[in-house]
């Protein structure tokens, strides 16, 4: 069988990405249905136990920023050689909840950590490979902060500040802007059905 697709969610905490995943998940198992393919749903930091460590340590732990950085490729070494490229390798499709756009406009964007370095972390652990299709889900920040305000007991993250927020933001769209071809952006300050209409238009097009 061909060789599958790998899509990323992206965008700032409060942005709805979580909200579209699964009725994305779903749309698109029934799309592959008929070729025997199947959808792989992952998320990063995690994807595999070591990687859920990782996550647990890296959501509620403080620590350096460049540990911070180093612990996220650590995790997404292991997730790239245990989850997404053997399933790739059997032609099915993995979706993932956040890839390494999240440490560049994380960790680069809102933390400041010199670019350059995340490029030799990124060309180390996964050399040129680049998900297929990025969906980033765009948000002002106010919008996101409000969003948030609802969740449950917020994380390391999610306490940060709206103008880390906005670097985060800013990081992301620049990213966006650099690979008009892999990206896709969705305006999530418009109604469910209008961001579902524009989804499905992303899958027919995969
Ligand atoms: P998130 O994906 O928002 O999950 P939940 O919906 O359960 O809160 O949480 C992951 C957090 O990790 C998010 O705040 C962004 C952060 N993160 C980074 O800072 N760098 C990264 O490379 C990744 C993958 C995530």
């Amino acid at each position: 069988m061909a060789r599958g697709r790998f899509i990323t969610f992206e965008g700032i905490d409060g942005a709805g990405k979580t909200t579209h995943l699964a009725w994305f998940r779903d749309r698109l198992a029934d799309k592959l249905a008929p070729s025997g393919r199947t959808v792989v749903m992952t998320r990063e930091p995690g994807g595999t136990p070591l990687g859920e460590t990782l996550r647990e340590i890296l959501l509620h732990q403080s620590m350096d920023l460049e540990t911070e950085a180093l612990l996220m490729f650590a995790a997404r070494r292991e997730h790239l050689a245990q989850v997404i490229e053997p399933a790739l390798v059997r032609g099915d499709w993995v979706l993932s909840d956040r890839f390494t756009d999240a440490t560049f406009a994380y960790q680069g964007g809102g933390r400041g950590l010199p670019r350059d370095k995340l490029e030799a972390l990124e060309r180390w652990v996964q050399g040129g490979f680049q998900p297929d299709r990025t969906v980033l889900f765009d948000v002002p920040t106010d919008t996101a902060s409000e969003r948030r305000g609802a969740a449950r007991e917020p994380d390391r993250f999610e306490r940060e500040t709206e103008a880390f927020f906005t670097r985060t933001r800013d990081e992301y769209l620049r990213r966006a802007e650099e690979a008009p071809c892999r990206f896709s952006i969705v305006d999530s300050t418009q109604s469910i059905e209008a961001i579902r209409k524009q989804l499905e238009e992303i899958i027919a097009a995969l």
